[in-house]
C-alpha cells in the first residue's frame, strides 16, 4: 500500500454558518473561523473541510451555489477567504473546499440563461424535458420530498432537481459544462487550496432516457437511475486527468448508495479517480423500510458487519474515510452513545472506535467537545429545508401525527448538527453577540470549548491524544484490520496488524460492565496501553460502561 499524506491526516469539518460569528449578525463567517485557527491547531487536525462558502441564496444553506468563484456576503469577502487560507497554511494546516457540481442554484447565471428559451446556449447545461400526459416527465421523487421535476412555464418544460427546486441538476452530458467546471476547479487550486470534498458526486450521471421507476406510482424513489450511473466513472476519470492529477491534493467524494464494489473504483489505489469516498451504509442502520425518518433500533453486530465489510474489501485496493457525524447527520454521541450520564465517556469511546480503524478520520465541529442533539419545541424553530419539506408532506398534507414526526426530527433532523458551536458559557454560547440564525443548544452552559480546555480529562484532550498517537504510530494508519469477538452485541473489538506489530482495540457500546475472553489465536506476552477512557490498565479486565481501551501487543 502506498504511503500518502492524506492517509496520515485527520480532517476537521467546519459548517461556516454555525462555527463563529465575527460581526454580530447571527451568522458564522470567515473572519470568525480565522479567529479560531489556534484552537484548531491546538486540537492537532491537519486539514479543514469547509462546507460551501460560495455565493448562494441559501435555500439549502450554501449547497445551492449561484456563483462558484465568489464568496457569500453573509460569510465575508474573498479577502477574508485569502486571509483564512494564509492563516491555515501559516499553521501547517490545509484547506479542502466543498465542490457542489451535481446541481447549482437556480439563481446561477447558467440557469437564468438556460430557462430563457429552448435555443439558449446554456439550455443544455441543465436537464429539461417535456411533461408526459399532463404530468412530470417521470415519477422520481426529490431527496427533499415531492417530485424531482419543476414545471417552467416560460418554455413549457420541466427541469430536473434531485434536491430542492432551487437546486436544478447540471447536465454532465454537456461537454462545455464539464469544461467550465474543470476550469473553475483549476482556478481554486491555483489559488492554493489543498483539495475538494465533492457533494453527491456519484449522482452526476443519470440513466439513459431517464426512465420512470416501474410500478406505476406517481412518485417513487428513483435512486437506481441516478446513483452510480452509467458514465459516472468516465466523468470522474476525465476530471482526474484534466484537473486532480495535476496537483498533490486530498479528494473525497460524497456517494450515497455506493457499495464497496463502487468504492474500489471511486477510491482506487492507482489514483485514477478520487482518494476516498463517504459511505452511507453505517449511517443507514437505524433507517427502516420507510427510509430516513422511519427510525428503527440498530444492533452492534449490524454496525460490525458494515464496518468490517468496508475495512476488508478496501484493504490494499482503496482507502476509507471514517466518520460518525457531519452537517447532515445527528450528533454521534446522541445517536450511538449516551448523551446523558455517559456523555463524556461514550464520546471518547466512539472516538477511539473510529480513529483506530483504517482510513482518514473526519471530525465534525463540536464533536471534539461532545455536542449533542437538540430538541426544539416547535417546527418553526427549525431551519432545514429537508425538515420543513418532509413535515409539510407528512403532517400538513399527509395528516400524519405531529408528535411522531417531531420525535423523528429529534433523532434524525439535520439541524441537530447545525446548532451553533458552543464556545463558552456566555449568552448564545459565545457564538454571536447578535441573534443566532438557529438557536444554540440550551446545554451550552455545561458543554462548551472553554470548559473543555479547562479540564484535562475532557473529550477535547482525548481527541488531541488520539491525533497525536496517529502521528507516532504507523500501525494506526496503515495496519490491516481484523474483527474479533464477532457476535458480541456489547463489545466492538478489533485488531490492527503491521508487520510484526499488533494493536488491539476494545470498545464497550453498552452502559453495563462486560467481561470478555480473547480468541486463542491472539497470543501475546506483553502489552502497552496507548489510550483509554477510564484508568483501567489491565488488558483483560472487564470493560466498564462505554469503556474503550487500545493496546500495542507483542
Ligand atoms: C449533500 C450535502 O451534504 C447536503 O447538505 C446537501 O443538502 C445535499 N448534498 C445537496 O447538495
Amino acid at each position: 500500500m502506498q504511503k500518502k499524506w492524506w492517509k496520515e491526516s485527520v480532517v476537521y469539518q467546519i459548517y461556516p454558518r454555525s462555527f463563529m460569528d465575527s460581526n454580530g449578525d447571527g451568522i458564522g463567517d470567515l473572519k470568525g473561523i480565522t479567529s479560531k485557527l489556534d484552537y484548531l491547531k491546538q486540537l492537532g487536525v491537519d486539514v479543514i473541510w469547509l462546507s460551501p462558502v460560495y455565493k448562494s441564496p441559501n435555500d439549502d444553506n450554501g449547497y445551492d451555489i449561484s456563483d462558484y468563484q465568489n464568496i457569500m456576503d453573509d460569510f465575508g469577502t474573498m479577502a477574508d477567504w485569502d486571509e483564512l487560507l494564509a492563516g491555515l497554511h501559516a499553521r501547517g494546516m490545509k484547506l479542502m473546499m466543498d465542490l457542489v457540481v451535481n446541481h447549482s442554484s437556480d439563481e446561477h447565471h447558467w440557469f437564468v440563461e438556460s430557462r430563457k428559451s429552448k435555443d439558449n446556449p446554456y439550455r443544455d447545461y441543465y436537464i429539461w424535458r417535456k411533461g408526459k400526459d399532463g404530468q412530470e416527465p417521470n415519477n422520481w421523487t426529490s431527496v427533499f420530498s415531492g417530485s424531482a421535476w419543476e414545471y417552467d412555464k416560460e418554455t413549457d418544460e420541466y427541469f430536473l432537481h434531485l434536491f430542492s427546486k432551487k437546486q436544478p441538476d447540471l447536465n454532465w452530458e454537456n461537454e462545455n459544462l464539464r469544461k467550465e467546471i474543470y476550469d473553475m476547479m483549476t482556478w481554486w487550486l491555483d489559488k492554493g487550496i489543498d483539495g475538494f470534498r465533492m457533494d453527491v458526486i456519484n449522482l452526476i450521471s443519470k440513466a439513459e432516457g431517464l426512465p420512470s421507476v416501474p410500478g406505476g406510482k406517481r412518485y417513487e424513489w428513483g435512486g437506481d437511475y441516478f446513483m452510480n450511473g452509467p458514465k459516472v466513472h468516465d466523468y470522474i476519470q476525465e476530471m482526474n486527468r484534466e484537473v486532480l492529477s495535476k496537483y498533490d491534493i486530498i479528494t473525497v467524494g460524497e456517494t450515497p448508495g455506493a457499495s464497496t464494489e463502487d468504492a474500489k473504483q471511486y477510491a482506487n489505489e492507482e489514483g485514477t479517480e478520487l482518494n476516498m469516498i463517504f459511505t452511507f451504509e453505517h449511517m443507514d442502520l437505524d433507517s427502516g423500510p420507510g427510509g430516513k425518518w422511519d427510525v428503527k433500533p440498530w444492533k452492534l453486530t449490524d454496525l460490525k458487519e458494515v464496518m468490517t465489510k468496508w475495512q476488508k474489501e478496501l484493504e490494499d485496493k482503496g482507502w476509507n474515510s471514517l466518520y460518525l457525524n457531519n452537517h447532515d447527520q445527528p450528533r454521534m454521541v446522541s445517536r450511538l452513545g449516551d448523551d446523558q450520564e455517559y456523555r463524556v465517556i461514550s464520546a471518547k469511546m466512539l472516538a477511539t472506535f473510529l480513529h483506530f480503524l483504517q482510513g482518514t478520520p473526519y471530525i465534525y465541529q463540536g464533536e471534539e467537545i461532545g455536542m449533542t442533539n437538540v430538541q426544539f419545541q416547535s417546527i418553526e424553530e427549525y431551519n432545514d429545508i429537508e425538515i420543513h419539506n418532509m413535515y409539510r408532506e407528512k403532517v400538513i398534507d399527509g395528516g400524519e401525527d405531529h408528535e411522531k414526526i417531531m420525535e423523528a426530527i429529534y433523532i434524525k433532523g439535520r439541524d441537530n448538527a447545525r446548532t451553533p458551536m458552543q464556545w463558552d458559557a456566555t449568552e448564545h454560547g459565545g457564538f454571536t453577540t447578535g441573534t443566532p440564525w438557529l438557536k444554540v443548544n440550551p446545554n451550552y452552559k455545561e458543554i462548551n470549548v472553554n470548559n473543555a480546555l479547562a479540564d484535562e480529562n475532557s473529550i477535547f484532550y482525548f481527541y488531541q491524544k488520539l491525533i497525536k498517537l496517529r502521528k507516532e504510530n504507523d500501525i494506526i494508519v496503515y495496519g490491516s484490520y481484523d474483527l474479533i469477538l464477532d457476535d458480541d452485541e456489547k463489545i466492538y473489538a478489533y485488531t490492527r496488524t503491521l508487520g510484526e506489530e499488533k494493536l488491539i482495540v476494545l470498545c464497550n457500546f453498552s452502559n453495563e460492565e462486560v467481561g470478555f475472553e480473547l480468541p486463542d489465536s491472539l497470543s501475546f506476552t506483553t502489552n502497552r496501553k496507548l489510550i483509554g477512557n477510564y484508568s483501567t490498565n489491565e488488558l483483560l479486565s472487564p470493560l466498564k460502561p462505554y469503556e474503550a481501551r487500545a493496546y500495542l501487543i507483542k
